[in-house]
């Protein structure tokens, strides 16, 4: 069993409370390989750390329609279940492999708003460990501007570590 996660025991600066929830992660997802456990780990885990999180999930790329977006793992309020590659901001970020950070959705070119009360987003492309682009992380905020460079680089560091790495091999002494 994993020690209790306490969001509560995080720091407030934003930079540093990603560092430490990378640290749990690590803890709890250490020696679990299954990938559907993960993302729902990493899904509850970060939307636990962060109230501005409306909608915080995986967008799944489909095996059987390798240029379509399935509904994976997530937390919040009912999301679409399929995204076509190029539509919307995760349909982008699956076609470009590059994170995406919108502060109005209303500005979004194609944007689909599966939940009005959406305002700002931000979307990382998920690797595997071979590079191959297996999903795609979408956070959603009902704030407007929610997102920055720290949300990047925090919530790219614990995709990386929980995705693209080797999840048999321990990490952890
Ligand atoms: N915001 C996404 C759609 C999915 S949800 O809002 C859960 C997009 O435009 O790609």
């Amino acid at each position: 069993m994993p020690e209790a996660f306490s969001p509560d025991s995080l720091s407030a600066d934003k930079a540093d409370r990603y560092r430490e929830l990378m640290a749990e992660v690590r803890s709890v997802l250490d020696g679990e390989s299954n990938r559907v456990a993960r993302m729902a780990t990493v899904a509850s885990m970060l939307a636990a750390a962060f109230d501005r999180f409306f909608w915080t999930g995986f967008y799944v790329v489909d095996q059987e329609k390798p240029a379509e977006l399935v509904v994976g793992p997530y937390q919040g309020t009912l999301g679409c279940l399929r995204i076509a590659f190029g539509r919307g901001v995760c349909g982008a970020v699956a076609q470009s492999g590059q994170s995406l950070i919108v502060e109005d959705v209303e500005t979004f070119p194609g944007h689909i708003a599966c939940d009005s009360r959406s305002r700002s987003e931000i979307v990382i492309p998920v690797h595997d460990p071979a590079g191959a682009l297996i999903a795609v992380l979408d956070v959603d905020s009902d704030r407007l501007a929610a997102f920055d460079a720290i949300d990047r680089e925090g919530l790219e560091a614990i995709v990386a570590w929980a995705f693209a790495t080797d999840p048999s091999a321990s990490t952890l002494s």
